[in-house]
């Protein structure tokens, strides 16, 4: 059976949605916030110490970081390990534009040379102040190919767990990741690796199984959100139900207005849900697009009562 963790993701996975999740469908033994991106001293926004400080109960949260400098980081750690977190996660993947060309994110994989020097920085920090620190990369900018020479240079710290979403910097989130090419160049690894992208069924988790059998960690992000009970189902075989969807929604939507976030913002973000959770609802194309249109609250909740409705949930 291999473990569960939540993918981060902006905008969608943040501190609400992750202890609403975690209580209804508990599965995933860890969720990893969206990126943070602190400045060179180390300050980071309120929102993100908003988001950091919500209460986490029982659920295991890591925060990212998305930084290109170790004295940044190292900063930006120690106020973290104050709040009490023990593991902190670098981003080297993210491949969006902006955070590419200050080579951050997937950014960092273009010197392999820079990123050793950050890497060395960081670790030696973490060993004297006692944090650990998981790195979540892509497998190359260009080419999946460039990956044994990144992970060359991983090798040479006490990474806590390498998260590798098997695409290069240039599929963003699109084609097939490249599982052959994971599962080759991981065989070996001195620490724990994790396998991220495009899993959603038992038969991803097979082929994993057998061409990658020491990789017992998988990451999900856009599947999870697209069925929130996909840890449970992939676990045990049970399938989400109507009900559950309706009440998780429902409570999501209550949690964020009372918030304080205005109804408009809330229905922006649940909208942002729906991006993803549409595909439950395959044959409701007409009521999708009018939970997808509406602009205010009460016209929501009239489009997604009548999605609920249509009778074309198929998990
Ligand atoms: C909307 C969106 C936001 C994301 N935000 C982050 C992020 O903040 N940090 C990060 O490391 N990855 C981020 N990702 C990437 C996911 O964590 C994950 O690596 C990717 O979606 C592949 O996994 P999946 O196929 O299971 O979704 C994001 C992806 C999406 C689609």
């Amino acid at each position: 059976m291999k473990e569960f963790l939540f993918a981060p993701m902006e905008g969608v996975t943040l501190a609400g949605y992750r202890a609403i999740h975690h209580r209804m469908f508990p599965g995933a033994v860890e969720y990893y916030t969206p990126f943070i991106a602190p400045d060179s001293n180390g300050s980071f926004r309120p929102k993100y110490l908003r988001e950091l400080t919500a209460d986490c109960g029982t659920l295991t949260v890591v925060p990212q970081l998305l930084v290109n400098r170790a004295d940044a980081f190292c900063a930006t750690a120690e106020k973290l390990c104050e709040l009490g977190f023990r593991e902190i996660n670098l981003n080297a993947g993210c491949p969006s534009g902006t955070v590419f060309s200050k080579h951050k994110g997937a950014g960092m994989l273009l010197d392999l040379a820079s990123l050793d020097a950050v890497l060395d920085g960081i670790y030696s920090h973490a060993g004297r102040i006692g944090y650990r620190v998981s790195i979540k990369t892509r497998m190359g900018v260009r080419s999946t190919e460039e990956f044994p020479a990144i992970l060359e240079v991983y090798r040479k710290y006490p990474v806590s767990r390498l998260i590798v979403h098997a695409r290069c910097r240039e599929d963003y989130y699109r084609g097939e990741p490249d599982r052959t090419g994971f599962a080759a160049a991981v065989r070996g690894c001195p620490f724990p690796v994790v396998y991220n992208g495009d899993v959603r069924s038992a038969e991803d988790l097979a082929w994993l199984g057998s061409a990658a059998p020491q990789v017992d960690s998988v990451m999900i992000g856009r599947a999870a959100v697209a069925n929130p009970a996909l840890f449970r189902y992939l676990q045990t075989g049970e399938q989400l139900r109507l009900e559950e969807l309706t009440a998780f929604h429902d409570e999501l939507t209550e949690t964020w207005l009372a918030s304080g976030l205005s109804p408009v913002f809330t229905v922006e973000r649940m909208k942002t849900l729906w991006t993803f959770m549409q595909e439950l609802f395959p044959e409701a194309k007409r009521e999708v697009k009018a939970v997808l249109k509406a602009k205010t609250m009460p016209d929501y909740r009239i489009a997604v009562g009548a999605l609920f409705r249509s009778g074309s949930f198929r998990p």
